[in-house]
């Protein structure tokens, strides 16, 4: 029998690769209207948990119409932080849709951090004030970094207004980011401040089961739009309460979360992102709307994003070929 051998990409590898954001964006859009469409098989992820708020999740998808088959099993560990060690980790393995021979597999915490932020300006494309120009990002982490990138990306961003719990962790991102989009960035000493005034607000702290909510009502603004990728954990009910529209990537998951405990009182997104997408239901329809995405991460999200890494790298020569 033939032998057969798979691509190795390293997080250095896929980071060589070096797919920009725009584009991670367009990707993310073309699996979404698939979504929308009905033509994505991605079953709500199971998972393992092996410390309080730690998980290890298996998230496998098929987007048909990209030829894109595969699985992420991803950790987060909100402790590592204090070990130095990276919040989010873990795998990707692609299959050939055709034979299901695995024939990649890669470093999952760079597609994670990118497609996580594309997700949330995709859903700001639809639910944001396209002239949106005030960015308030509450915690200066991986996602904090990637959601603003994006954000720039689609949005005639101007003034952004930081906040992290560790104050050394704030300056390195003011310092960081203002050099990196040539914008400028101050960093804040109440959360409050990064809300307060800002068109564009991101939420990218731990995923808590049993958080003690920071934002409260009539912090975000009338007309704001806001990501809340930590979840739940950020925000009041009563701050939920006052949101016109809430969307999410996936209702599936996001009935499977609520059984689980978190979005206790969270109110019912009125759409999906492919909903969004598709142009089956509405975005925004006023300037005075205020707006929230809550999207969960879909498995879709990272087939979307990795097989254009896999021909990149390939044809970059990048990587390391293992038998199977
Ligand atoms: N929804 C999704 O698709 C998705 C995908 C990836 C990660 N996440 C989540 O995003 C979050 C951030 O992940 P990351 O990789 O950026 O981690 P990270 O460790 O790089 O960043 C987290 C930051 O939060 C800060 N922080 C902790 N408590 C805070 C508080 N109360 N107020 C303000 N800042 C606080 C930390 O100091 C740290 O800088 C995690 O909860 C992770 O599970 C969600």
């Amino acid at each position: 029998m033939e032998a057969h051998s798979l691509l190795y990409l390293s997080r250095a590898d896929v980071e060589r690769v070096g797919l920009d954001m725009a584009t991670i964006i367009k990707l993310l859009e073309n699996a979404f209207a698939e979504k929308g469409a009905g033509r994505v098989e991605m079953p709500p992820k199971p998972g393992i948990h092996t410390r309080p708020d730690a998980f290890i999740h298996a998230m496998p998808a098929y987007i048909p119409a990209l030829q894109s088959a595969g699985i992420k099993w991803v950790s987060g560990y909100p402790e590592n932080q204090k070990r130095g060690l990276p919040y989010i980790s873990g795998l990707l393995v692609l299959n050939d849709d055709e034979t299901g021979l695995p024939y990649a597999v890669m470093d999952c915490s760079w597609i994670t951090a990118f497609r996580t932020g594309a997700a949330s300006a995709l859903s700001a494309k639809y639910l944001a004030r396209p002239d949106s120009r005030v960015v308030g990002i509450l915690a200066c982490g991986v996602q904090g970094r990637t959601n603003l990138e994006a954000l720039s990306v689609l949005f005639p961003v101007q003034r952004v207004v930081a906040y992290d719990i560790v104050h050394e962790v704030q300056e390195a991102f003011v310092h960081e980011m203002s050099i990196r989009l040539g914008i400028e960035v101050i960093g804040v000493d109440d959360p409050q401040k990064a809300v307060r005034g800002c068109d564009l607000v991101v939420t990218s702290g731990p995923i808590l089961k049993h958080p003690q909510p920071t934002i409260q009502k009539d912090w975000l603004a009338e007309g704001a739009f806001a990501s809340a990728v930590d979840f739940d954990s950020y925000w009041a009910s009563e701050a939920l309460a006052q949101m016109d529209l809430i969307s999410t990537d996936d209702y599936a998951q996001f009935e499977y979360y609520r059984s689980v405990g978190y979005f206790q009182h969270t109110p019912d997104p009125y759409a999906d992102l492919g909903e969004l997408v598709a142009g089956l239901k509405p975005g925004r329809q006023s300037d005075n709307q205020r707006t929230l995405a809550i999207n969960l991460g879909l498995a879709m999200d990272d087939m979307a994003v990795a097989p254009e890494i896999y021909r990149r790298a390939t044809s970059l020569g990048l990587g390391t070929r293992l038998p199977l």
